[in-house]
């Protein structure tokens, strides 16, 4: 189970960055999103961050697992939490956004019933500063996947 990180202990940037390369492209969304935290003991293990997009959908805005200890089954874990507690705070849909490269991701949402809705085009061509390569794609567009939380 996650816990979520008051607003008085460090924002644990080093695994929001291994999701997201760029500590400015972070700060637009990381001061308005509550961040759950997963924890080994007292270290910080993984995250992801919830933010609230209107009343009707919130959207998890980063998700990261430390590099030891992914291919576990804790992102899968992540993701359920996300839906139970966007259920509980009453929002009506959760979105996630990847690159159109990031295929293990793309994989991993669809399983965890997200389904693509649509494509924000040049996404990371517009808010990167540097090209981002994955699986030796640049990543181009970011694939919103949708999940509706059903009452
Ligand atoms: N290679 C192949 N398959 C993988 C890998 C991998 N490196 N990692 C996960 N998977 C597959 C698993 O096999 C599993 O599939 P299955 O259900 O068919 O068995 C599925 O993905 C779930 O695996 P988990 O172990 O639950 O995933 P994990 O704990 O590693 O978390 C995450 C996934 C969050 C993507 C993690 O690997 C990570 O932190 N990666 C780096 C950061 C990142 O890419 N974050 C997401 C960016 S998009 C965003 O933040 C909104």
């Amino acid at each position: 189970m996650t816990r979520l990180l008051s607003k008085d202990e460090p924002i644990p940037y080093d695994l929001l960055l291994l999701a997201d390369e760029f500590v400015e492209v972070i700060d637009k969304y990381i001061f308005d999103s509550e961040i759950y935290v997963y924890e080994e003991g007292d270290r910080i293990i993984a995250l992801y961050a919830l933010y609230k997009i209107d009343s009707e959908e919130a959207e998890i805005k980063n998700i990261a697992v430390d590099s030891e200890y992914q291919n576990k089954g804790i992102g899968k874990v992540l993701l359920n939490e996300a839906t139970a507690r966007a259920k509980e705070k009453g929002f009506k849909t959760l979105a996630i956004g990847t690159g159109d490269a990031m295929m293990i991701q793309l994989q991993l949402y669809q399983k965890a019933g997200f389904e693509m809705d649509m494509i924000k085009k040049n996404f990371y061509l517009d808010n990167y500063p540097t090209p981002i390569y994955e699986n030796g794609l640049r990543l181009k567009h970011m694939v919103v996947l949708k999940k509706k939380l059903d009452r």
